[in-house]
């Protein structure tokens, strides 16, 4: 690991783990981009800045020198207007009312170690040794804008971080247009372009398509990352597979508005772009301020999807997580949701409590309803106070009776919305996002509160506390149930108006901040009508997500494989739920269900008292079969071995990091009239060792699970599972 700066060339060589990223300071100052990928000892500059005359269609900024365009030149961080014809990095607004600018090189710094961003989730450090940082300050003398460029390569880990810090050392105003966190060229455009797809209840589902002329863009206008595009997007070699070939990947530390695209332009280079979204945002940088852009991930793999996904497992895990939990095996957990919904007192949820108690759930997480007189989505948000009809006792007196039954009390929050029925709403309507004059338009009944404002942070903050410091609670759901609309502040000027959905995610974080650290013994799980907000920025705050509001087994398949792209399964939350289920009325077994839910964050969400007395049975097996695996689903190595978007069929296999045990999973949806037989090669385990498999007798090497492959039993009808647990002898 290291970066070095070679005076006589002016090239930066950033090496983490085994690869290197290198930049040089070109001509006048500008900040080309050499290469990233599979590390080298030594960089000829010469060999990847290739000069060329091209036609006058690429203009040159120098009257001698017609080789010489910023259109062909490879960069860190582009500008437009000055040559590029291409999607630039940023633009900023003089008050002459320009758009031109001209970032050059001015000086640099290495130091060991990672800076932290203020205000900001992003991966850390705990040693200064892990890492070392290199800052390179850009600067346009005639207006006094200088831009920090991070850039952060880690010891142990194939990846990159970048982000940008925009300081206004002059005389004006200046309004940034586009402040992405990165950018980077390609002199090549032979790749698949793959990003994470979705909607409610369907999240992540992964699409590789053919990188074409153009551009290619994901993003999101929704206030939040979003159930439709998460914030990562990878550039795949076209040979790429889970094993082989080349895979890019970038990932977005950030909850909000976001954009990440892919530039093929006519000399067929691909410019990588990612950041906040500049579509309705601007940041006014008055004279002396900073803005600081979230950090971008970028992760090299030589071995395909699989090492770059384990590369994200491992860092996002180890070092994007934080507090107690980060390190700690998860609780197994009945929620009431699909058990109850609004409808609930005290009893039910006691009685609930007694069977999970019995099963050997670990516990019990009580969600919407409790507050206010919410008895359905049309009221109370804001309210935070226990119903006094449901829990005529105090919400208090609940979480001791689920104490007094040895399980943990959980409980449901979604602090950042308001009922336009609810005192809050009365005492304060304008406390929510709204522009004036214009309809404030509801999602499920409810408006989202203007966290860019501080009162309405510190009321959050408030109340919330207050029932955290007062009952019981050992974890949390933070739950967001609705995107933006009508985004304004009543509190911004006009010229800020456009700051406001950054501006509430950086209340956001300092909201989750303050009462994450307040509270460091709960566990916090966040969640957004499932996974609308399964992104990075929030695993800073709060280890786990609920993976999706679809708890069907068979839709979970392709739900967990596409998040397995990007975040570990110990991030991701998963349930058993009835049937037919609730989302989309499919019956399947207890064992896919719970074979499927076993592959993350475990727990339950039905009515337990319904079981019949095989079900508690098998229920109870379950459960003491997670609790004997989870150390290796939730801190092992992941390998995804086949792919539920090729067809019938889904396995991974998780192995622990010293390859002596190892949990494999297959999924068969639909039978098959007399079908094939097959085996499974497993992946990950040591080809040099000898295991043995729970369930059968016999000692199998290693290499022959992986390359014989191990047999399939035979499996009758539909939505079918198979689970191995292997151990080394
Ligand atoms: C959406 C969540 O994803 C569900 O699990 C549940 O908590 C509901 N909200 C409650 O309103």
């Amino acid at each position: 690991m290291g970066i070095t700066y070679n005076e006589a060339d002016r090239v930066f060589h950033l090496q983490a783990g085994d690869t290197s990223y290198a930049m040089q300071i070109y001509k006048d100052g500008y900040l080309a981009h050499l290469y990233w990928g599979k590390k080298v000892n030594k960089i000829n500059p010469e060999e990847l800045i290739i000069k060329r005359e091209r036609p006058s269609f690429s203009a040159n900024p120098d009257i001698n020198d017609k080789t010489f365009s910023l259109d062909t030149l490879p960069q860190e961080y582009p500008a437009y207007g000055n040559t590029d014809f291409r999607s630039p990095a940023y633009q900023i607004q003089l008050e002459n009312g320009a758009t031109i600018t001209d970032l050059r090189y001015e000086s640099h710094k290495i130091f060991k170690g990672k800076a932290k961003l203020q205000g900001l989730p992003a991966t850390y450090v705990e040693n200064d040794d892990e890492a070392e940082t290199l800052e390179i300050a850009l600067v346009d003398e005639l207006i006094g804008l200088k831009a920090v460029l991070s850039y952060t390569v880690f010891k142990n880990f194939n990846a990159i971080t970048r982000n940008v810090r925009f300081i206004n050392d002059g005389k004006q105003n200046l309004k940034l247009l586009r402040g992405l966190s990165m950018s980077v060229d390609f002199i090549r455009n032979d790749f698949d372009f793959m990003h994470l797809f979705g909607s409610w209840a369907r999240e992540r589902h992964i699409v590789r398509e053919t990188l074409r002329p153009g551009i290619q863009y994901i993003d999101s206008k929704r206030g939040a990352s979003s159930h439709e595009h998460n914030p990562f997007i990878a550039l795949l070699s076209r040979d790429c597979t889970e094993e082989n070939g080349e895979a890019y990947g970038f990932s977005l530390v950030y909850s909000g508005n976001f954009l990440a695209q892919a530039e093929v332009n006519m000399y067929k280079t691909t410019r990588i772009s990612m950041g906040i979204n500049p579509f309705d945002f601007s940041w006014l940088l008055e004279p002396g301020e900073t803005f600081q852009t979230p950090e971008v991930v970028m992760v090299y793999s030589d071995r395909g999807i699989g090492k770059m996904s384990r590369t994200y497992h491992k860092l996002y895990r180890t070092r994007l997580c934080r507090g107690k939990f980060r390190d700690s095996i998860r609780p197994i957990l009945v929620n009431n949701w699909e058990a109850t919904y609004f409808d609930f007192n005290a009893d039910k949820i006691e009685n609930i409590a007694k069977v999970a108690k019995e099963l050997g759930i670990e516990l019990f997480v009580l969600d919407d309803g409790w507050f206010g007189h919410r008895n359905d989505d049309t009221s109370s948000l804001g309210d935070w106070i226990a119903d006094k009809n449901k829990l005529p006792d105090g919400l208090d007196n609940l979480a001791n009776r689920i104490h007094d039954l040895g399980l943990q009390f959980g409980l449901w929050f979604e602090p950042e919305m308001v009922s336009p029925d609810s005192d809050l709403y009365r005492a304060h309507p304008d406390w929510c996002l709204h522009v004036p004059n214009r309809s404030r338009s509801t999602a499920r009944t409810q408006l989202v509160l203007d966290l860019s404002r501080e009162d309405v942070c510190e009321y959050i903050i408030d109340a919330v506390s207050d029932i955290l410091r007062t009952v019981k609670v050992d974890y949390v759901k933070w739950d967001m149930n609705r995107n933006m609309t009508e985004i304004g502040s009543a509190l911004l000027p006009a010229t800020r108006q456009r700051e406001t959905a950054h501006r509430y995610m950086l209340g956001l974080y300092k909201v989750m901040d303050t009462i994450t650290n307040s509270f460091p013994n709960i566990l916090f799980e966040g969640c957004s009508g499932g996974g609308g907000r399964f992104d990075p920025g929030m695993l800073y705050y709060m280890p786990q997500i609920w993976t999706s509001d679809d708890t069907d087994a068979v839709e979970r398949l392709k739900i967990q494989y596409g998040t397995s792209i990007v975040y570990p399964a110990s991030t991701m939350g998963a349930h058993v739920s009835a049937i037919p289920n609730h989302q989309v009325h499919r019956n399947t077994s207890l064992k896919m269900r719970g074979d499927v839910a076993m592959s993350g964050n475990f727990g339950y969400e039905l009515d337990l008292t319904k079981l019949t007395e095989n079900e508690k049975e098998d229920v109870k097996k379950q459960i003491s079969q997670y609790k004997s695996l989870r150390k290796i689903i939730q801190f092992g190595d992941m390998y995804r071995i086949l792919s539920p978007f090729g067809g019938n069929e889904t396995a991974w296999i998780y192995v622990s990091e010293n390859k002596e045990e190892a949990f494999a999973a297959y999924f068969r949806v639909l039978d098959q009239p007399n079908a094939p037989i097959r085996r499974l090669k497993l992946k990950g385990l040591d080809p040099n060792r000898y295991y043995v498999i729970d369930g059968k007798s016999g000692v199998y090497g290693g290499d022959e699970l992986m390359y014989i492959g191990i047999a399939i039993p035979q499996l009758n009808g539909d939505f079918k599972s198979v689970v191995w647990r292997i151990k080394a002898k």
